[in-house]
């Protein structure tokens, strides 16, 4: 132990930083063994000859602020800051003094408007009834060139220091069709909405000056069929690293276990790139760190040659005993920490945060995960919300992934693309397990690009289960084409990744299924899904869509003033309509071959309001509605995937101008019985059926209804449901009150419409005006309505004030922080309603 504390005491103070931080993330405690101990002597040696001249360069920056953006033109070139008119190309010389373009130096952006990424430039677009029905009827698209196109700059600063660093820009999603150029040189241009796309900066750089970040995102044409926004909607980063160093994305770490679990080998290749100009002799070294930091196994590698731009990719085994595995309800994350050292120096510390699980699809088993069947409780999710568009700040997408959780949802169906990285991070941390889609069906250079993107950048993630190649492809889906194309893409993924099993999602054709691994269904009716089983014993099955059959939040009876929203097709509740949500829960819970279901969908999205159309804007196929409100339906979910108990009866009781109708009165529940109590006469106590519901038919007269359930016999819940007062005032309140002072952290606040006594109104919808003090902006504001044609995003950045209708007793609004700290107070006012306010702080 003394030895060990002088080692520690001698690298205090002879070693810089990194070396240090190496050293000193070592634990104690298991150094009292030889092994340990010699190692710890071997690295001091190594520190002791070289340290000094350790020079772990690695650094991410995040490229959020202080970006210009300007709308150019998709059909007039003058409009379009005269970009493609010059004498000289703007893919070449676009620096040069005869071009005068956004792309050039030069160009004077002082008129353009300050933004901050993630940015969704469609968010402050109006509604047009002659817009593209698919992506919810924003004035975008071909038939609105003018509101297509979009220029971003952005000028920053790199330091001398700099300087024989490689630099790397990397976006991780630009809609679409993304020109980017660099100090007035073209760089690339990346047709997908959906991919990461990478560009070395180094040789370009102008150090101790500014350089010029500079692109065009072509939104005309649609790449898929539901709302996907405009612009720089995820992050960007400029990546730093030693010139050897870890390619981007280039560590595959995967675990090999069998139960029970007593041991793992970790193997972890990594890609290690000479960005220099001279041949260089390196060597790998990797450390397994548990969440808590302390090193579990470490690999040396050999002292390999690597060529100037060349890659070699080396492969280390590691074995622990006991992992601590993870899981939807444990999502335990270990790291790998990878040390790339040239002549003995440490030039690149690259850290990969992983997790380790057995995962396998069964042909009669259904999914396991660690050894163990689980259900697949999923939803399918597009990536838009309320007042925010696509541009979802990571505090709003981990917030997402939380209100699906709290149903008891495990799993999540990236439908119909690849995902930002930072929602695979929060899907790790939150133990959500992941199908990821890849967009482009199809074996040619394009398809095989974006889906090995996907795949190497995505599959360190625990949280990963499946790969879907494609969704719906009804051109290929009765042909030997398509049995082809699956085929080989299959083969592909496998290559790239041959720890995960790949999909496809089905629409009811019979060809295209022979060539995956796990057959995925969309839609029990239109596959046939028990005959086909009963057919090919051996197909493993995942339900990847089915219906929620849902519709608006709170809406019970549908009426010719409001064309855009209507009754959950849930509440027919007839022999012959089968598309209601109990269909698929009982299906797929009966069926132990079959691994789960995906819902379409977990959140309303923007798009699709199908069957229905303009002034219906948003899909209504939510289980949760475009602000994360729960529908009906999602106390369905709750009842049969938790094992909380659940009552929940419907609809509310502020049914007028019905009375003296028949009503039927829905509970959903988990308990074993539910009795009703109508205005003090009791409907009786029912029975209720496993993944089903109960109903009792009543006739509305104002008043009360009281419902108990009872468990084993002995009542557990108590649910009243009142006639409400009118409304009385605003209330608030926060998912948090503390916000991280980045400028990019944010709470999520609800105002409820609420009586004297404090129940909610539960059809009130008065206009309501926030106003914001303190340093801190409104984001967006919501209301679940898929018909509320007005405004929900503001147009500044600094915005402090914004009104929206409450709808059906609700409405969101989204605070973002800025880099100070600061005391936030928001107000909420209401003609008529008593006022409103909440403290937030950011800190
Ligand atoms: C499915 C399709 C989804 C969505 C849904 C709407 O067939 O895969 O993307 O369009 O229909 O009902």
């Amino acid at each position: 132990m003394l030895t060990i504390t002088i080692i520690y005491a001698f690298l205090m103070i002879f070693f810089p930083l990194s070396m240090q931080s190496i050293f000193f993330s070592l634990p104690l405690y298991p150094m009292t063994t030889d092994t340990t101990m010699k190692r710890l002597l071997s690295l001091a040696l190594i520190a002791l000859t070289l340290g000094a001249n350790a020079q772990n360069v690695r650094e991410s920056i995040r490229m959020d602020k202080g970006w210009k953006f300007a709308l150019g033109h998709a059909t007039d070139p003058q409009k379009d800051f005269g970009c493609g008119t010059e004498y000289f190309n703007y893919l070449t010389k676009a620096n040069s003094i005869h071009n005068a373009g956004p792309y050039a130096p030069k160009f004077d952006d002082a008129s353009w408007q300050e933004i901050q990424i993630p940015h969704d430039w469609v968010t402050t677009l109006p509604y047009a009834s002659e817009a593209s029905h698919s992506h919810g009827y924003k004035a975008v698209g071909w038939k609105y060139p003018q509101n297509s196109v979009g220029w971003y700059r952005k000028t920053f600063t790199v330091d001398n220091e700099d300087s024989g660093k490689r630099l790397v820009l990397r976006f991780d999603g630009i809609f679409r069709n993304a020109q980017v150029w660099f100090n007035g040189i073209y760089m690339g241009t990346e047709p997908s909405g959906y991919a990461s796309q990478l560009f070395d900066i180094t040789p370009y750089v102008k150090y101790g000056e500014d350089n010029l970040i500079c692109v065009r995102a072509d939104a005309s044409l649609e790449e898929g069929w539901y709302y996907e926004g405009a612009g720089i909607y995820r992050d960007v980063w400029l990546e730093k690293s030693a010139d050897v160093s870890v390619a981007p994305f280039g560590t595959f770490v995967y675990s090999t276990m069998e139960a029970p679990y007593n041991e793992a080998l970790i193997h972890v290749q990594t890609e290690v790139f000479n960005n220099g100009t001279k041949t260089q002799q390196f060597e790998v070294e990797q450390r397994l760190l548990d969440a808590e930091g302390r090193e579990v196994a470490h690999a040396q590698g050999l002292v390999n040659p690597l060529q100037a731009k060349d890659t070699h990719t080396t492969q280390h085994v590691m074995k622990i005993a006991h992992p601590h595995l993870w899981s939807t309800t444990d999502p335990y994350l270990y790291k790998i920490q990878t040390t790339v050292m040239v002549g003995g120096r440490v030039c690149d510390v690259y850290e990969t945060t992983t997790g380790f699980r057995d995962i396998a699809f069964d042909a009669d088993q259904g999914f396991l995960l660690n050894g163990k069947p689980l259900k697949l409780k999923g939803v399918n999710m597009h990536q838009d919300h309320a007042g925010i568009g696509t541009a979802i700040p990571d505090a709003l997408q981990a917030w997402r992934i939380r209100q699906l959780k709290a149903l008891g949802c495990n799993a999540y169906r990236a439908s119909h693309n690849p995902m930002t990285p930072a929602l695979l991070d929060i899907c790790d941390q939150e133990g959500m397990l992941v199908i990821e889609e890849n967009r482009l069906m199809g074996i040619n250079e394009e398809h095989l690009r974006l889906l090995e993107r996907m795949i190497k950048r995505d599959r360190n993630h625990p949280c990963i289960i499946l790969w879907s190649d494609g969704n719906e492809e009804w051109g290929l889906e009765n042909n030997i084409q398509g049995t082809r194309i699956a085929e080989s893409m299959r083969l592909h993924t496998q290559r790239l990744d041959p720890t995960r099993p790949s999909s496809v999602a089905n629409a009811g054709g019979s060809e295209l299924i022979k060539g995956v691994d796990v057959v995925g269904f969309n839609y029990i009716i239109q596959n046939d899904v028990d005959n086909r089983k009963k057919n090919n014993p051996t197909w493993k099955i995942v339900g990847t869509e089915e219906t929620t059959g849902c519709g608006t939040r709170g809406w019970y009876y549908d009426q010719p003033a409001y064309p855009g929203r209507m009754v959950s097709i849930n509440r027919t509740d007839k022999p012959g309509v089968v598309n209601v949500i109990e269909r698929g829960w009982k299906f797929y819970d009966e069926r132990p071959w079959a691994a789960g279901l995906f819902y379409w969908t977990g959140f309303d999205y923007r798009g699709e309001p199908n069957p229905l159309s303009y002034p219906a804007h948003d899909s209504e196929f939510g289980i949760l509605d475009y602000c994360g409100f729960p529908k009906d339906e999602a106390f369905y979910l709750k009842s049969w995937w938790t094992d909380e108990p659940v009552l929940h009866i419907f609809p509310h009781w502020n049914l007028k101008g019905h009375e003296g109708e028949e009503v039927d009165l829905w509970a959903y529940s988990n308990c074993d019985e539910v009795e009703l109590i109508v205005n003090g006469k009791t409907l009786g106590r029912q029975q209720m059926p496993k993944n089903g519901h109960l109903k009792w038919k009543s006739t509305y007269q104002p008043g009360k209804i009281v419902a108990k359930g009872f468990k084993n016999g002995k009542r557990i819940l108590t649910k009243t449901i009142e006639t409400t007062q009118s409304a009385y005032t605003t209330a608030m309140k926060t998912d948090r009150t503390n916000i991280n002072a980045d400028g990019r952290d944010l709470a999520i606040i609800t105002v409820e419409i609420q009586d004297q006594k404090k129940h909610l109104v539960p059809d009130a919808c008065p206009l309501l005006t926030f106003l914001l003090t303190g340093d801190a902006r409104i984001l967006g504001v919501g209301n679940g309505d898929p018909m509320y044609l007005g405004e929900d995003h503001p147009e500044t950045q600094n915005c402090k004030s914004f009104s929206i209708p409450a709808f059906n007793g609700l409405a969101q609004i989204i605070v973002q922080g800025t880099d100070k700290p600061s005391d936030i107070t928001l107000q909420c006012f209401s003609n008529g309603l008593k006022a409103s306010s909440i403290n937030l702080k950011t800190r």
